[in-house]
C-alpha cells in the first residue's frame, strides 16, 4: 500500500494486558514518526469484556463503519476471565476478520538476537520463517448445529468450508510475498492434510498446482501438517514461506511462535490486501489475565505487530528502523522474552526500544 498523507490508526487495546503492550506500541511509533516524518492520528475505541459486561455490547455496527474507514487497526488482546470463551474471541475478534475480509494472517516466525528458544543450537539465522495462515474460512466460517442437545443422544457438527476463492486468493498472494521476500531459498510450502482431507485439501492442492505454474522462480513444495510441526522443530532452516488453512494456520503459528522465543516476541498480521481493505496488526499472544496491570508482560510482540502495521501502510523504512531496534534491545539489554523474567518492566522496554531508535541502534 503506498503511504496515505496522514495515516488514521484505530487502536484498541482490548482485554487483560492488552491495553498495557498496546501502549508501548504507541510509543514507539510516537518515536519513529517523529524520526521518519510520519504524520498520524490515532482514535481509541473501548471495545473487549469490560464494556461487553457494563452494556452487553461487543462490536456495535456503527464502531465496525468508523474502524472500516481507518487505515489500520491495532489490536492488544481479546479474552475476559469473566465472559464465557468464544463470545469475544467470535464476536469481537473473527467479526472484526471475517467483516473486514482480512483473509491473510501474516505470522513471521523468526528468532532475534539474545532471545532463547528450546532449539538452543540454532541461531537466527536458522529460524526465520513466514506463515501465511487463511483467514476466513475452514473450521472458523461457524458452520453447524447441535443435535437433540442436553440429551445422551446429542450430536454435534462442525463442518469445515473451503471454497476455490478462498484458498486462491490466498494461495496468490503467498506465492506473490514469497517473490518479494526474496530469500536465496524461494520455498513456498503448503501445509495441510491431503491424506485424510481429501475433499476440501483437495481443492488446496489443485488450486495450489495451478498457481504454481504463474511462479516458475517459487520452488513448491508441499508437506502433511503433523510433519511440519515436526520439521519446524528439527529443521527450522527448511523453511521460507508456508501457506496453510486457517486451522492448522492457528495451531502451527503458535508452535513457530513458541521456537522463536515466545509469544512475547509472535506478532502477526490481518490484512486485507485489496485496494481500500483495512488490515489490523497484533501480538500474538492472548490477554493474560493474570498479569493484568503488572508491567511484567512483554510488550515485543506488540512493537513488532506496529512495524507490521508501518510496512503494510507504506511505511517500510520506519518498520525496518522498529525491527532493528528491537533486535538491538533483545540482543543487549533483555535477560528475557518471559513474562516477569525481562529483567524490565513492559515500559522500560518500551522505553529501550525508543532509546534504541533515538540513539540511532537501529
Ligand atoms: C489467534 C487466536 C484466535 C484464533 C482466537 C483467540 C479466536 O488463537 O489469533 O491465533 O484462533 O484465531
Ligand atoms: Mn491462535
Amino acid at each position: 500500500m503506498s503511504a496515505p498523507s496522514s495515516l488514521r490508526i484505530a487502536v484498541i487495546g482490548g482485554d487483560g494486558t492488552g491495553p498495557e503492550v498496546a501502549a508501548e506500541g504507541v510509543k514507539v511509533l510516537k518515536a519513529v514518526a517523529a524520526l521518519e516524518g510520519i504524520v498520524y492520528e490515532l482514535v481509541d475505541y473501548d471495545l473487549g469484556g469490560d464494556r461487553y459486561l457494563r452494556t452487553g455490547e461487543i462490536l456495535p455496527p456503527s464502531v465496525l463503519e468508523e474502524l472500516r474507514a481507518c487505515d489500520a487497526i491495532y489490536l492488544g488482546a481479546v479474552g475476559h476471565p469473566e465472559v464465557p470463551p468464544g463470545v469475544l474471541e467470535r464476536g469481537l475478534l473473527l467479526e472484526l476478520r471475517f467483516q473486514l475480509d482480512q483473509y491473510i494472517n501474516l505470522r513471521p516466525v523468526q528468532l532475534y538476537p539474545g532471545v532463547e528458544t528450546p532449539l538452543r543450537d540454532k541461531g537466527p539465522a536458522d529460524i526465520d520463517f513466514v506463515v501465511v495462515r487463511e483467514n476466513t474460512e475452514d473450521l472458523y466460517a461457524g458452520a453447524g448445529g447441535f443435535l437433540k442437545k442436553g440429551t445422551p443422544d446429542e450430536v454435534a457438527v462442525q463442518t469445515a468450508i473451503y471454497t476455490r476463492k478462498g484458498c486462491e486468493r490466498c494461495i496468490r498472494w503467498a506465492f506473490e510475498y514469497t517473490r518479494r521476500r526474496n530469500n536465496p531459498k524461494r520455498r513456498l510450502t503448503l501445509v495441510a492434510k491431503t491424506n485424510v482431507l481429501t475433499f476440501g485439501h483437495d481443492l488446496w492442492w489443485r488450486t495450489f498446482q495451478e498457481v504454481a505454474r504463474e511462479y516458475p522462480d517459487v520452488q513448491p513444495d508441499y508437506q502433511h501438517v503433523d510433519a511440519c510441526c515436526m520439521w519446524m522443530v528439527k529443521n527450522p532452516e527448511y523453511f521460507d514461506v508456508i501457506v496453510t488453512t486457517n486451522m492448522f494456520g492457528d495451531i502451527i503459528t503458535d508452535l513457530g511462535g513458541i521456537i522463536q522465543g515466545g509469544l512475547g516476541v509472535a506478532a502477526g498480521a490481518n490484512l486485507n490486501p485489496d485496494p481500500g481493505g483495512t488490515s489490523m496488526f497484533e501480538p500474538m499472544g492472548g490477554s493474560a489475565p493474570k498479569y493484568k496491570g503488572q508491567r511484567a508482560i512483554n510488550p515485543i510482540a506488540a512493537i513488532n505487530a506496529m512495524a507490521m502495521l508501518l510496512e503494510h501502510t507504506g511505511h517500510p523504512r520506519a518498520a525496518a528502523r522498529v525491527v532493528r531496534a528491537v533486535k538491538h534491545v533483545t540482543g543487549t539489554k533483555m535477560r528475557s522474552q518471559a513474562a516477569g523474567k525481562m529483567g524490565y518492566m513492559t515500559d522500560e522496554v518500551g522505553d529501550l526500544v525508543v532509546q534504541a531508535l533515538e540513539e540511532g541502534r537501529d
